[in-house]
C-alpha cells in the first residue's frame, strides 16, 4: 500500500506535498514523511501515526522540490526510524517506496558485508543504500542500476542532495502518475490522480518496468531496457475541491447516506456505458467474477444475478486465491473484475493470470485512470464519488445496481427474462433509491439497536441466497471497524457446527428479505432461539411473524428477492457504523488497515 507524492514547481514544495498526503493518507496511516534538497543537505521531517502527528512537528524551510510518502507498514513495526523517507547511511539519498521488495534480505546481506550499516527495519531501506552504493555523480545511472537488482513490485521517487533540481522515478505493478500543469509550470508525481486539484494536467501513467527523471518543466521517460522514449498524456481535469464531511461527523455516515443518489447515478445512462461488454458476452461460457473483500461480496450477488436472469454458469473467487484456480481459466471464460479502487493487488495480479490464459476480461470500478481500468478489455464506471472511508459502503451498492442492471440487460437479449419479469425487475430498481431512503429514516432507530448490542464481543450474521453475500458483507463491516468477532453464515449451515458456539453472549443478526427462502429462515431463527441466543432480525415488513421470534426487529420495505441486499446492507452498514460510535473507535481510518490495498 502507501502512498508516494512529488512536487517541482513554482508553489512551496512542503505545503503542496502535505495537501498531497491529506488525499493519499486512504492508502495507508501507519506514518508519513517529506524530504526535499535544501543548501546542499538533505532536509527531512517523518513521523509514526497519521498526518495530523506530522503536522504538529513539521518546521521545514520553503523548498521548490520534494517528495513525501504516507506508509501502511509491510516490513518493520509502526516507529519514526521505519517511515519514509529512507536514507542511505550517509544520508544523500532520500527515497520514498510504495510497494514490496522481495529480495531486500539478499540485498541487505550483501551491502552488511561491505560495511554498510542500516538504520530501519524496511525493505525500501536498501534501494536508498544501493543508489548510494552506484552514485557517481550521475544520480540516474546509479537510480537505473539500483532498479536492475530489485525484484518485487514499487513505485519508488528518490531525491538526491547533488541534485537538487530533479527527482527519479520508477514504477513496477504500482500505479505511479506524473502530471505537468497546462502552463508547465509544475510537475506532480502521485500514487492517484486524485491528489490533482484546481488546474488542468497533462498525465503520463508510468507502466510497469519504466522510469522518469523528472525537473522542472521537463519530465524525460525511459523504457524497460533504459531507452528513452515518449509516452501520450492523458488530460485530467484536477478537481475542484477536496473531499469533505460536509456536515456529517464521518466519511462513512456521508458516505451511506449518499446512497439513493449515487445508486441512480449507477444506472444513469447504463445501456451506453455497458455496450462494449455486451460483445464480451457473446463468446462466454461462463463468468468469473474476481475481487477481494466487499468487492468480492459484490461478485457474489453479480454470480445470482447471472444465473437468476440469465442463465450463465456464474462463479466468484476472491482474486487472491483465483489466480492458482488454472482450470477455471478457459478462453471462453469471461472474467469480471469487481474493485473499488481499481488498484487493489490480488484483483490485478488475478486479472493478469485470466488475462495470460486468453480470457477477456471487464472492470466493474470507481476510478477511471486507475491500473485496473487501464488493464481491463473493457470497464464499467460507477461514478459514485470518491468514497473516502476505508470501510466501502456506496461503491457496494452502486457495483450491484450496475450488475443488477447488466444482468437485465442480457436476460432481454437472450430472452431468458419475460417482458413482464423484466419490466417487473427494472420498475423495483428504480423504487430502491427510495427505499434505501427509507433505511435512512430510520437511523436512529438502527443507532438505539447498535447500542444495545454494543457490549457484545461475538456475531454471527445469517441469510440464505440473496440474503447471504449480504450477511457477508454486514459482518465485514463490523469487524473491520469495530474489532468484533463477526462471521456471516448461509442460515442452513450453522447447525452443521457452528451452533455450537451459541449462547445468551453470542447474539444472532438474520437477514431475512429473501422471500423464496422465508420459511426456511424462520425454522433456523427457531434453531437459535431454542439455544439462547439474542436474535436481531432485518426483515421485510410483510414477514410479521418475525416478532414473536427475534428478540428486535428492523425493518426493510418489501421487494423483489435479487433487489432485496439493497435496503438490508444499508441497514448493515447503519449497525456497523452506530455499533463502532458507541465503542470509541476511529470510524474512517480503523486500525491495520488502509483504502487502497496495492500489496499481495
Ligand atoms: C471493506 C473494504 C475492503 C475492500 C477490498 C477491495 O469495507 O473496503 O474489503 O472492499 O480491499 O478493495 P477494492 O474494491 O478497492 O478493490
Amino acid at each position: 500500500m502507501c502512498g508516494v507524492f512529488g512536487y517541482i514547481g513554482e508553489k512551496n514544495a512542503v505545503d503542496v506535498c502535505l495537501s498531497g498526503l491529506e488525499q493519499l493518507e486512504y492508502r495507508g496511516y501507519d506514518s508519513t514523511g517529506i524530504a526535499g534538497v535544501h543548501q546542499g543537505t538533505i532536509s527531512f521531517c517523518k513521523k509514526a501515526g497519521k498526518l495530523s502527528e506530522l503536522k504538529k512537528v513539521i518546521q521545514m524551510q520553503p523548498l521548490s522540490l520534494a517528495i513525501a510518502h504516507t506508509r501502511w507498514a509491510t516490513h518493520g513495526k509502526v516507529s519514526d526510524q521505519n517511515a519514509h523517507p529512507q536514507f542511505d547511511e550517509k544520508g544523500s539519498v532520500a527515497l520514498i517506496h510504495n510497494g514490496i521488495i522481495e529480495n531486500y534480505n539478499v540485498l541487505k546481506e550483501e551491502l552488511r558485508t561491505q560495511g554498510v550499516r542500516f538504520a530501519s527495519e524496511t525493505d525500501s531501506e536498501v534501494i536508498a543504500q544501493l543508489i548510494a552504493k552506484y552514485y557517481q555523480g550521475d544520480f540516474l545511472e546509479a537510480f537505473h542500476k539500483t532498479l536492475s537488482r530489485l525484484k518485487g513490485i514499487f513505485a519508488l521517487l528518490a531525491i538526491h542532495k547533488n541534485h537538487p533540481d530533479e527527482i527519479v522515478a520508477s514504477a513496477l505493478h504500482c500505479p505511479l502518475a506524473i502530471a505537468i500543469n497546462e502552463q508547465g509550470t509544475e510537475t506532480i508525481l502521485s500514487s492517484d490522480p486524485c491528489t490533482l486539484i484546481g488546474d488542468n494536467y497533462n498525465v503520463i501513467f508510468l507502466q510497469s518496468g519504466e522510469s522518469a527523471k523528472i525537473q522542472k518543466g521537463k519530465v524525460s521517460l525511459y523504457g524497460k531496457s533504459l531507452e528513452q522514449i515518449d509516452k501520450k498524456s492523458t488530460r485530467i481535469e484536477g478537481s475542484s475541491q477536496k473531499p469533505s464531511k460536509g456536515s456529517f461527523e464521518h466519511f462513512m455516515i456521508k458516505e451511506i447516506f449518499e446512497q439513493p443518489l449515487t445508486i441512480q447515478k449507477a444506472s444513469l445512462n447504463i445501456e451506453h456505458r455497458m455496450a462494449p461488454t455486451f460483445e464480451l458476452f457473446r463468446d462466454a461460457s461462463r463468468v468469473l467474477f474476481l475481487g477481494c473483500g466487499t468487492s468480492a461480496h459484490a461478485g457474489q450477488i453479480g454470480t445470482l444475478f447471472l444465473e437468476d436472469f440469465v442463465g450463465i454458469p456464474a462463479i466468484s473467487e476472491i482474486a487472491s486465491e483465483a489466480r492458482y484456480r488454472v482450470s477455471l481459466m478457459e478462453p471462453t471464460t469471461l472474467c469480471i473484475a469487481m474493485s473499488q479502487s481499481g488498484e487493489t493487488a490480488d484483483t490485478l495480479s488475478a486479472l493478469r493470470a485470466v488475462q495470460s490464459h486468453g480470457c477477456k476480461t471487464i472492470a466493474i470500478c470507481n476510478s477511471l485512470n486507475s491500473t485496473l481500468a487501464r488493464e481491463a478489455d473493457t470497464m464499467i464506471f460507477l461514478q459514485a464519488g470518491p468514497e473516502i472511508s476505508v470501510c466501502s459502503t456506496k461503491a457496494f451498492t452502486s457495483q450491484i445496481a450496475t450488475l443488477a442492471l447488466l444482468g437485465i440487460r442480457l436476460g432481454k437479449e437472450r430472452k431468458t427474462l419475460s417482458l413482464k419479469e423484466e419490466e417487473q425487475l427494472l420498475q423495483a430498481l428504480e423504487r430502491i433509491p427510495s427505499e434505501v431512503q427509507c433505511v435512512l429514516d430510520q437511523a436512529s432507530w438502527i443507532e438505539k439497536m447498535a447500542q444495545k448490542y454494543a457490549d457484545f464481543n461475538n456475531f454471527f450474521f445469517m441469510g440464505r441466497r440473496y440474503m447471504f453475500p449480504t450477511a457477508l458483507e454486514s459482518a465485514l463491516k463490523l469487524k473491520e471497524i469495530s474489532y468484533v468477532n463477526a462471521n456471516g453464515y448461509p442460515a442452513g449451515e450453522l447447525k452443521h457446527g457452528p451452533l455450537a458456539l451459541l449462547d445468551a453472549q453470542f447474539p444472532v443478526i438474520a437477514f431475512c428479505a429473501n422471500l423464496a427462502t422465508e420459511e426456511k429462515i424462520v425454522s433456523n431463527l427457531m434453531e437459535v432461539k431454542a439455544r439462547g441466543a439474542p436474535i436481531l432480525a432485518i426483515a421485510p415488513h410483510h414477514l410479521t411473524s418475525v416478532k414473536e421470534i427475534a428478540d428486535d426487529v428492523i425493518w426493510v420495505p418489501d421487494t423483489l428477492d435479487p433487489l432485496a441486499p439493497f435496503a438490508s446492507t444499508v441497514v448493515g452498514q447503519l449497525f456497523a457504523y452506530f455499533f463502532a460510535k458507541t465503542r470509541g473507535c476511529a470510524i474512517d481510518q480503523p486500525r491495520n488497515l488502509a483504502k487502497s490495498v496495492t500489496v499481495e
